[in-house]
């Protein structure tokens, strides 16, 4: 089974670049850019990782993200993660990055964008890996912040197919973000939203109907509205689930307990990422891996999650037909 899921071509479509930051390229980072950690090795950052909920992980994420200073972090970040697709059979990759976290500390928009960029571009020429660039905006942040942050990123618009929108979801419905998101759809964007991961069905219903996303990321408490499951369905509007960050942060007490096969089998167009996998225990494979042991899905099931993460993405119909 472990050689079936490996050698599966996929696509991930749920993937925060920041979340990639292993424990040992944190000590490094910060040796290089002379930063002190409030830990003393990298067993030290493993224990501390002792996340409930979304908040607590949020917490860790930025803290981490903070040795993230030159061009060359962002791209030795994002080709460490790149290796990990090329180990792991992950022929295409859709990639979330947040400025935000990065600007308010002083670094600008172009240098995280370069470094991430010429990784990509890297990963094309010696790993055959294609991609796309998703902005994602942090929706604890204000509206304001949000249209500073897209405007920062229009001389940068061939390289960023979309926008998206994470963080702490509660209390900042998609409704706070409608204006950004009409006007980064006029300026040609495509766009996302996290959504029913920490709030409820109400949050994707307005992903949807204000904000026109092509996909909910996370999405899986949309079993809780049955009028919402059949529209998901009917209109094959994709989830990107992610499995193993949803049992460390307490969306589903346990892997046992995860609704990603009841999903795919009432038609709804799951695909399995990993979206922090330097916090969340595992990469796409291991995700995979985590849900098939505990929820025993055919090989046939495990095609089609493959198949929909290339049909949910963001390809040409023509490069998307090389995988279906
Ligand atoms: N949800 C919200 N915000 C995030 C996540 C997530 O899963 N990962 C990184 N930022
Ligand atoms: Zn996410």
């Amino acid at each position: 089974m472990n050689q079936f899921i490996y050698g599966l071509p996929k696509a991930e479509l749920h993937l925060h670049i920041e979340g990639t930051l292993e424990p040992q390229m944190m000590f490094d980072l910060a040796q290089r850019n002379h930063l002190s950690l409030p830990f003393e090795s990298v067993a030290d950052v493993q224990n501390s990782y002792h996340l409930s909920n979304l908040q607590s992980f949020l917490d860790l994420y930025y803290q981490g993200a903070q040795v993230l200073c030159t061009d060359q972090d962002f791209y030795d970040l994002t080709w460490a993660y790149l290796q990990k697709c090329y180990q792991q059979n992950v022929r295409h990759t859709e990639i979330f990055f947040d400025p935000q976290t990065h600007g308010d500390r002083g670094i600008d928009f172009p240098v995280v964008y370069h470094g991430i960029q010429s990784a990509l571009q890297d990963a094309k020429t010696y790993l055959n890996i294609s991609s796309h660039l998703i902005l994602c905006f942090l929706r604890d942040l204000s509206a304001e912040a949000a249209m500073n942050t897209l405007e920062q990123a229009l001389p940068y618009q061939d390289g960023i197919i979309a926008v998206g929108l994470d963080s702490a979801e509660l209390h900042n419905p998609p409704s706070k973000f409608q204006q950004v998101f009409e006007r980064a759809k006029s300026e040609g964007f495509l766009t996302v939203a996290h959504g029913g991961e920490e709030a409820g069905a109400d949050y994707i219903w307005s992903a949807i109907n204000l904000l026109q996303v092509s996909r909910i990321d996370h999405g899986v408490r949309c079993t809780e509205d049955p009028a919402l499951v059949t529209y998901l369905a009917q209109q094959q509007i994709p989830l990107t689930v992610c499995p193993l960050s949803n049992v460390k942060l307490g969306v589903f007490p346990d892997i046992n307990s995860h609704n990603v096969k009841q999903l795919l089998e009432l038609g709804l167009c799951v695909t399995i990422n990993s979206d922090d996998p330097a916090y969340f225990g595992g990469y796409i494979n291991e995700n995979y891996l985590a849900v098939q042991e505990a929820l025993n899905f055919t090989n046939s099931q495990l095609i089609q999650l493959a198949k929909n993460s290339f049909m949910a993405s963001f390809l040409s119909q023509a490069e998307k037909d090389k995988y279906l």
